[in-house]
């Protein structure tokens, strides 16, 4: 028997459960969103990992290289979309966010200290990711120039401001959409999913 949410409460905080999740259980398609941001008149996509969740502040972090592409969109406009879809959980959870970027503070410090030497490797490449290289393997590593990599990673945090929840099920389909008013209380609207 299927669960057929109903509760939009439940619902809320199912969807920063499996958040939360998605942060610790790498095998969950909550832990690796696509982050959408825009660059003049089109949208630009990819895979993140995510790295943090915060219920309180609704907020998700994320960590990358501060040369690349998606840094030069998000300075020009901090407007963005997470998107994840769970097959198994028969779900799609579209978050409407507005991204800050963060370089030298203690969360900065932090997040750098707890990542995996395998993680901040790629931070410590030479040349700005994206850029063209004459040959696959034309590229190098040079820690010793960038402090292990600590010069190009930044972290970003995209505040959700929107959720936008569909869950698809033989039993009816739902969908919701989920914003905080001006005294942060939990407005719900049902839609035609
Ligand atoms: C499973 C997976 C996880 C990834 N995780 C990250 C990540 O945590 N941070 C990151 O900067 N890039 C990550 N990438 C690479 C990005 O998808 C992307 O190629 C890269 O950040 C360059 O994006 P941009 O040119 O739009 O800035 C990941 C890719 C995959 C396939």
């Amino acid at each position: 028997m299927e669960t057929l949410y109903s509760d939009p409460t439940t619902i809320y905080n199912s969807i920063w459960s499996f958040l939360e999740k998605g942060v610790v259980d790498r095998n969950s398609p909550f832990h690796t969103p696509t982050l959408i941001t825009l660059e003049s008149d089109h949208a630009a996509a990819r895979t993140l990992v995510l790295r943090g969740v915060d219920k309180t502040a609704q907020t998700l972090r994320f960590h990358t290289d501060k040369r690349s592409k998606k840094i030069e969109q998000i300075n020009v406009n901090q407007d963005a979309l997470v998107h994840i879809y769970s097959q198994h959980d028969k779900l799609q959870l579209r978050l409407k966010s507005v991204l800050s970027l963060h370089v030298s503070e203690p969360l900065v410090d932090e997040a750098w200290e707890k990542s995996y030497g395998m993680s901040k490797i790629c931070y410590q490449v030479s040349d700005t990711p994206g850029s063209v290289i004459k040959k696959p393997d034309g590229y190098e590593y040079l820690p010793e120039v960038n402090h292990d990599g600590k010069d190009n990673f930044i972290v970003i945090l995209a505040k959700i401001v929107e959720i936008e929840w569909l869950y698809l099920s033989c039993d009816g389909h739902r969908r919701a959409k989920f914003t905080h008013n001006k005294s942060n209380e939990l407005d719900v609207t049902w839609l035609v999913p």
